[in-house]
C-alpha cells in the first residue's frame, strides 16, 4: 500500500474557487495499527471478493421469481452481508438478529441467547441466514431450530468461513465461502474483544495480541 498516497488522501482538498471538502477519514491509518497484531494473512480482500461475487451469482440463480429475506447474524456479519447483498441481482429485504456467542474470549461457551429479534415475521418467506463463521455450529444450530418454528417457506445458509472437523452439530450449509482450520481469526468482520472487525481480510493474531489481553 503507498503510504504517502494514503496520508495525501487524508488532506482535505482545496477546489479552484476556493472552498474545501472535508478531509477524508483516516481509515486506513487506523488499519496500520491493526495490521501490526496480525501474524498471517489467511485470506486476502481480493479472494473474499471474487467468492461473494462467485456466492452472488448462484444465489441470484437459485432465489431467482422467490422472495428472498437476508437475515445477518450480529455483529460479524454485517461486514459480509453488505458486500454479499450487492451481488445478488434480485430484489430482496434485510433483516438481522443479535446473539450472544463468544464475548470477549476465544472459546464457545455453548450458551445462546437472543439479544435482539427479527423485526419483522418470517412466515412464509425464503429466509437466507448470513453467517460470519461456523465454528462448533451451536450458535447456528440453536438459532435454527428457533427461526424452524416461525415457518418460513425456506431456510438456508451462507457462511463466510468453515471451521473444518470442530462442528459438534452436524449443520447442513447451503453456501460457504471457505474451509478454515480450526484456528482463531479476526477481519472482515470477526472480532477478538470487539477489535479487528474493519480489517478487508481474515487473519490470525500474534500470540503477544492474547498474552497482553489476559497480563
Ligand atoms: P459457534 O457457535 O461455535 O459456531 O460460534 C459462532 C460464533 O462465534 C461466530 O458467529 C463468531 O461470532 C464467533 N467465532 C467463532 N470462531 C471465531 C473466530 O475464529 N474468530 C472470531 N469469532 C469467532
Ligand atoms: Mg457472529
Amino acid at each position: 500500500m503507498d503510504t504517502q498516497q494514503v496520508e495525501g488522501s487524508r488532506a482535505a482538498a482545496e477546489h479552484a474557487d476556493g472552498s474545501r471538502s472535508a478531509p477524508a477519514l483516516p481509515t486506513l491509518g487506523a488499519l496500520r495499527a491493526y495490521e501490526n497484531d496480525i501474524e498471517r494473512v489467511l485470506i486476502t480482500q481480493e479472494e473474499i471478493q471474487s467468492k461473494l461475487a462467485e456466492l452472488g451469482e448462484k444465489i441470484t440463480r437459485d432465489y431467482e421469481g422467490r422472495d428472498l429475506l437476508l437475515v445477518g447474524v450480529l455483529k460479524g456479519a454485517f461486514v459480509m452481508m453488505a458486500d454479499l447483498a450487492r451481488h445478488i441481482r434480485l430484489p430482496l429485504e434485510f433483516d438481522f438478529m443479535a446473539v450472544s456467542s463468544y464475548g470477549a474470549a476465544t472459546q464457545t461457551s455453548g450458551v445462546v441467547r437472543i439479544l435482539k429479534d427479527l423485526d419483522h415475521e418470517i412466515a412464509g418467506r425464503d429466509v437466507l441466514v448470513v453467517e460470519d463463521i461456523i465454528d462448533s455450529g451451536l450458535t447456528l444450530s440453536y438459532l435454527l431450530k428457533n427461526l424452524r418454528t416461525r415457518k418460513p417457506a425456506s431456510l438456508e445458509i451462507c457462511a463466510m468461513l468453515h471451521k473444518v472437523d470442530v462442528q459438534q452439530v452436524p449443520i447442513d450449509i447451503r453456501y460457504v465461502g471457505f474451509d478454515i482450520p480450526p484456528v482463531f481469526v479476526v477481519g472482515y468482520g470477526l472480532d477478538y474483544g470487539e477489535r479487528f472487525r474493519n480489517l478487508p481480510f481474515v487473519g490470525t493474531l500474534r500470540p503477544e495480541v492474547y498474552r497482553d489481553a489476559v497480563s
